[in-house]
This record gives C-alpha cells, sequence and structure tokens, in this order.
C-alpha cells in the first residue's frame, strides 16, 4: 500500500474505503471484510454515518493488526458545542473499540460553531488521541479563516471532489499549505459513469470508466474514498495502480467539469 505523509509526519494509505451510507451492520462488515483482502488499510467512517461501531467490529473480526489500519472518523454538526465534542468523541472511540484514531476530522464548516471546534479538536490531538486533525467540507474561504488562528494546521481536507467536480483552486490552496486533499465520492455516487469519454480513456487502459474516475483523483494529487459494499467492485476501486492517466487524457477529462455536488455545497456557507 503507497502511503503520503502528512504535513505532522504521520503516514496515510493514498486510497481508502467509504463507509458513507452503510447503515446494515452485517453488509458494513463484510465491506470491510472484503476491503481488507483487497489490500485497503484506511477506512473512512464519521459519527453522522452511524456506523463506527460496524467498522470496529469488523477490524475486530479480522487478523490484520490494528496498527496497520488507519481509522479516520469526524465530528457530526450537532456535536460542534464545546461540552458536546470530546464526550462525543469518547463515544466514537468507544465505538470503534479503540483508544486513538488516525484522523479526526471535523464534518462541516459548521459557522458559529467551527472555530471553537477546532481548538477542541487541537486539544485532543494533543493528548495523543488522534494522530492528525483535519477539515471536511472546507472551501478556500473556510481554510483562510482556519489558518488566521490555528496553532495546528489541518493535515487534511475532505472534500466531495471527482471528474464532474474538480475544484482546482481547492486543490492548489490545499496543496500550497500542505494540507492532504481527501476525494469523497470520487464516482460522484456512480453519477455519470457511462459518459462517453469516460468510456474511450476505460478502454485505452483496458480499464472501468469507475477506475478512470478514482486514477483522475490520484492523478490530481487527491487520495480517493470510493464507497461500494459489492465485493467485486470494491476490489475493482483499488485496482488502480498499474497504469496512470496521460496529459491528454488528463486534458479531456478537464472536459468533463461542471460543479456537480453530488451531497453537500458547503459554498455557501458563511
Ligand atoms: P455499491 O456500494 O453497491 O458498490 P461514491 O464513492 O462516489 O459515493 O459512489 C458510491 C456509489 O457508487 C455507490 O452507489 C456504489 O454502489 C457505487 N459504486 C462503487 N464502486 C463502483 C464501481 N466500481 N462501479 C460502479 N458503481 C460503483
Amino acid at each position: 500500500m503507497e502511503t503520503v505523509t502528512l504535513n505532522n509526519g504521520h503516514n496515510m494509505p493514498n486510497i481508502g474505503l467509504g463507509l458513507y451510507l452503510m447503515s446494515d451492520r452485517i453488509e458494513c462488515i463484510q465491506a470491510v471484510n472484503a476491503a481488507l483482502e483487497a489490500g485497503y488499510r484506511l477506512f473512512d467512517t464519521a459519527q453522522a454515518y452511524h456506523n463506527e461501531e460496524f467498522l470496529g467490529d469488523g477490524l475486530m473480526a479480522s487478523d490484520i493488526p490494528r496498527e496497520e489500519v488507519f481509522i479516520t472518523t469526524k465530528i457530526a454538526v450537532d456535536n460542534f458545542a464545546p461540552h458536546l465534542l470530546v464526550p462525543s468523541f469518547k463515544q466514537s472511540l468507544d465505538n470503534l473499540q479503540a483508544d486513538m484514531v488516525d484522523l479526526l476530522l471535523l464534518h462541516f464548516p459548521v459557522t458559529d460553531l467551527r472555530q471553537e471546534a477546532w481548538r477542541a479538536l487541537e486539544k485532543i490531538y494533543h493528548s495523543g488521541r488522534a494522530a492528525a486533525i483535519g477539515v471536511s467540507n472546507y472551501t478556500v474561504r473556510h481554510l483562510e479563516e482556519l489558518l488566521e488562528t490555528a496553532d495546528v494546521t489541518p493535515a487534511v481536507n475532505q472534500v466531495e471532489l471527482h471528474v464532474y467536480l474538480q475544484q482546482p483552486e481547492l486543490l492548489a490552496y490545499c496543496q500550497s499549505h500542505d494540507i492532504a486533499v481527501e476525494a469523497y465520492s470520487p464516482l460522484a455516487h456512480a453519477h455519470g459513469l457511462d459518459q462517453s469519454v469516460l468510456e474511450s480513456v476505460a478502454r485505452k487502459y483496458g480499464k472501468t470508466p469507475a477506475q478512470i474516475m478514482i486514477r483522475w483523483c490520484l492523478e490530481v494529487g487527491a487520495i480517493p474514498l470510493p464507497k461500494s459494499v459489492n465485493p467485486r467492485r470494491i476490489r475493482e476501486n483499488i485496482d488502480v495502480f498499474d497504469f496512470s492517466l496521460d496529459a491528454a487524457d488528463m486534458s479531456d477529462l478537464a472536459a468533463l467539469d461542471r460543479e456537480l455536488h453530488t451531497s453537500w455545497d458547503p459554498t455557501q456557507v458563511a
């Protein structure tokens, strides 16, 4: 498994399984199991997904040592208030059957509470219960505000990123500030997989359109977090390290950008 080194020196695998919408316990545990077998070592959950416990069970049931697995969770928007954040994180650790997580994120730039919530995350980071901390769904504006006051620079900004929502300014900003970008919904929730440019690039490499979308994330320097509960697709989605997209492919794929937000759109958040 290839890794990226975060701005605090902690290593993170450069692809992971997104657990968004995995609400069935057995299905989630089976997906975690299939992913571990396929070579995934990064698992991305959140308080709001209500499946931290299933991830914990899935990891406990496997032979892979805990220290080889990178766990991310996120503080839900309802838990940003100071009296709720730390207790909710303790509950997350219990759910995950873990003493610490590798990466803890603020799930969304909640207007009135995000700065205070970041200070709470910094305290958790200094306590050693999160090896790295970061944010999710932050735009450049939210990051600028955060960097003005933060003691700890976020290690990661996890955002919706795919060929239909390419966000070049945000990527450039994060890269210039040494903030790793994780791509959630790299498959745009499976929208547009039958698009003709994707299909023709896929044919060129003997790959699927989904694999081209995931590879595109790697080419722009992001860490893709495709979600699947299907063992065959879980294997397919990590089988993207034996080819790369050339400049002509990237230029063809650049033309697909159309600001498609398939879930949250944080651009209007004050
Ligand atoms: P499933 O879980 O049944 O595999 P995203 O990660 O962009 O949010 O996309 C997740 C959606 O894409 C889910 O509906 C998932 O369904 C589907 N999906 C995941 N991998 C693939 C793939 N390789 N080909 C087609 N659809 C996929």
